[in-house]
């Protein structure tokens, strides 16, 4: 698979680099804070920096610590989050520091092996919190990373097979810093990790000449680095039709209810959704009906999912209740706070 290298080098590597080439001042830098530190790892989980960026302060300023997000609702949760998508996410956040509270008297664990027991921290997430915020010496392998390591390795195995993912996060740890540096040093060797990963290890077209481990990357002297990783299995897609129902009062509020867990958009406030246009048409009175008017088909792209939006404006008068539909009325004033799925806000912007 690769030469080896003594313990411990090809890290000193990445450290060097990191301090003067990586990202070192990134509103979630330079704290041991692990309330920060978590909050922005799992923001960074399927969202690019430039997005966090937007929403990281907002979200710390409607909850400074760990206990304000603990006895918060979860709308106010999914208001914060409105827009970064992977709702999950937010709804994990949320039980975490729930968690974190009840079963840790509200001080976050400092080893990845306790953090991994927690809400929505997997094994690379729980190894970041701890390597940037206690030093831990542990390997952290997110996408990004996985990239490096491989290419680094030249580990051509497939990733889709559990075994081989055992393999390269043993060769990954294998990687690490030797033992006996300093806790700061982890940090920054975890920072660099993410940093090469995400700013010179590239998907497409890495930027070879400036990475430092050019001379020791099996990938690059091969001479195809974006072949690496290898992963045979490739996502099954699918896609499903909704009908929204937009209904409308004469003031501009809209009608609105939190979609049910679990299912597409849990926990966010949304338009009432059918699986078709004749159930759309079943859930109205006759008069509602003759009032109907389509507006134009959309798609709308998730993970796993495309989803072929079908919304029908429904004009009401604010007395005439969606009769039947779960749901209220919901003012514009109320829409930049509500958590809302991504296509519904692209509506309620267009008016
Ligand atoms: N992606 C995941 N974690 C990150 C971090 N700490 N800095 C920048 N990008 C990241």
């Amino acid at each position: 698979m690769s030469k080896t290298l003594p313990e411990g080098e090809l890290a000193a590597k990445v450290v060097a680099w990191q301090k003067n080439h990586g990202r070192n001042s990134l509103p979630w830098q330079n704290t041991q804070d692990p309330y920060r530190v978590w909050l922005s790892e799992i923001m960074l989980q399927q969202t690019q920096v430039a997005t966090v960026l937007g929403y990281f302060d907002r979200f710390l300023t409607a909850m400074p610590t760990v206990q304000h997000l603990a006895a918060a609702s979860l709308d106010e949760v999914l208001g914060l989050w409105s827009g970064l998508g992977y709702y999950s996410r937010a709804r994990n956040l949320h039980r975490c520091a729930q968690a974190v509270v009840e079963m840790h008297g509200g001080v976050f664990p400092r080893t990845a092996d306790l953090l991994v027991t927690l809400p929505g921290i997997g094994r690379s997430t729980a190894a970041a919190i701890s390597s940037l915020c206690f030093g831990e010496r542990v390997a952290i392998l997110d996408a990004n990373v996985k990239r490096v390591v491989t290419r680094v390795l030249g580990f051509d195995g497939d990733l889709a097979q559990a075994a081989q993912e055992r393999r390269l996060w043993d060769a990954t740890t294998g990687l690490l810093p030797a033992p006996q540096v300093a806790p700061h040093t982890m940090a920054r060797y975890t920072q660099g990790m993410m940093d090469l990963g995400a700013t010179v290890c590239l998907p497409k077209k890495p930027a070879c000449l400036l990475c430092p481990l050019m001379p020791d990357c099996r990938a690059q002297a091969d001479g195809d680095p974006e072949r690496y990783p290898v992963r045979s299995r490739k996502l099954k897609r699918s896609s499903q039709s909704l009908w929204l129902l937009w209904g409308q009062s004469a003031d501009g509020a809209v009608w609105l209810a939190p979609r049910p867990t679990p299912g597409v958009w849990a926990g966010l406030q949304c338009f009432p959704l059918f699986d078709s246009e004749s159930e759309l048409r079943a859930s109205l009175t006759h008069s509602q009906r003759v009032a109907l008017q389509a507006d134009p088909t959309f798609v709308h792209v998730l993970t796993h999912k495309d989803l072929h939006l079908h919304p029908w404006r429904l004009q009401l008068s604010r007395d005439a209740e969606l009769d039947g539909l779960p749901g209220r009325w919901v003012g514009a004033a109320q829409w930049p706070a509500l958590g809302l799925p991504a296509p519904i806000r692209k509506l309620l912007e267009r008016g």
